[in-house]
């Protein structure tokens, strides 16, 4: 690898010093990043919706943040830290971020998809950055508490100050991330490749295994047998491959019948040419249209597809298979 990797002793948190921190939005990745920059020495506050439609505000309030309306975080802060859903960001923006904006603070995004797609232009004398770990934000804290990190990539997407990037690795230290490594990449490379992989590894793993379910059921084989080859063996070995590369799983660590299973029938499943047929669409912003599209109109497909899966067979399966043999 001859890309540059940040980690704790390339990185100045000094940069930080004196500033204040305003993390809007206590969700999934909100919460974690705001507690680990706190236990890092930020000053760290939160800018939540009211208290009518929030529904982390007294999260918030509970961990002992100061706790603001997105406007009011936003005028009171230097780095703000964008973690609200992607698809809420433009009216937030919009409506509370903007109009309190002042020249020389930092915008920094998780998630390049509304500043890459123009549903967010920040003004020019704005830092526009981006800083990703790569995990929920549950695994961020907890990886952070045992004093080690996730994985992550900072990103200019404009320099105002001249110090985008100091600014957006320190951000990156303090939420851990250079105590594993961190990668520089642009705005268009972190949306794409996370879009990508949610279409063509979420979306094929998970369609894979209920096709294996689903088979094994039509063929006559009990549903608890078939639930159990379909998630948790996949579930035992993953880490195995994560930790010794799939070289080694194959040959040291799996039978004989499964290598030789693997290694021949595995590319008949995929089909190559729709893996790249999806990457060209992302990158002709076909999916960010078809998505931005259903969340405008109030997610109808996402709605009756959840209906269809939460009634299905593998998941009543599921929900007895972990009574009875444990999650
Ligand atoms: N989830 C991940 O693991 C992960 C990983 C990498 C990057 N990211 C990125 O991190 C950013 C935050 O994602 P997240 O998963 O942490 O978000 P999330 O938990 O789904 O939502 C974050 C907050 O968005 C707020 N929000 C404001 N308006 C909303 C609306 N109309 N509908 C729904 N929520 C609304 C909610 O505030 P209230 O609590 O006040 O209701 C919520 O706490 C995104 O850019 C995402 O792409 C996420």
């Amino acid at each position: 690898m001859n890309e540059k990797i940040y980690r704790d002793d390339d990185v100045d948190l000094g940069v930080l010093q004196g500033k204040t921190l305003a993390v809007l939005g206590f969700g999934i990745q909100g919460r974690a990043q705001a507690a680990n920059a706190r236990d890092s020495g930020c000053t760290v506050i939160v800018g939540v919706r009211p208290a009518s439609q929030s529904a982390s505000r007294r999260d918030a309030e509970k961990e002992g943040f100061p706790v603001l309306d997105y406007g009011e975080a936003t005028a009171a802060a230097d780095v703000i830290l964008v973690e609200l859903a992607d698809p809420a960001q433009p009216s937030a923006y919009r409506d509370h971020i903007a109009p309190n904006l002042r020249s020389g603070q930092t915008l920094v995004f998780c998630h390049g998809f509304n500043v890459l797609y123009g549903a967010i232009t920040p003004p020019r004398d704005i830092n526009t950055v981006l800083f990703v770990p790569n995990a929920p934000g549950a695994f961020v804290r907890e990886k952070y508490l045992q004093g080690e990190g996730i994985y992550g990539c900072v990103s200019v997407d404009h320099d105002a100050t001249g110090d985008a990037l100091e600014i957006a690795l320190a951000v990156s230290k303090a939420v851990g991330s250079t105590r594993a490594g961190v990668v520089n990449l642009t705005f268009q490379q972190e949306t794409e490749g996370d879009n990508f992989e949610e279409q063509i590894l979420y979306g094929g793993v998970i369609h894979l295994m209920r096709l294996c379910f689903q088979t094994m059921v039509d063929n006559g084989y009990p549903p608890s047998f078939a639930y159990a080859k379909s998630i948790r063996s996949l579930r035992s070995v993953i880490d195995v491959m994560d930790e010794h590369g799939i070289e080694d799983y194959l040959t040291g660590r799996s039978s004989r019948t499964c290598e030789f299973a693997v290694r021949t029938r595995g590319p008949r499943v995929i089909n190559d040419e729709a893996v790249r047929q999806i990457f060209d669409e992302t990158q002709r912003g076909i999916f960010a249209r078809d998505w931005m599209q259903e969340w405008s109109l109030g997610m109808p497909q996402v709605h009756r597809l959840r209906r269809t899966a939460a009634e299905s067979e593998m998941e009543r399966t599921g929900r007895e298979w972990r009574t009875e043999f444990g999650v």
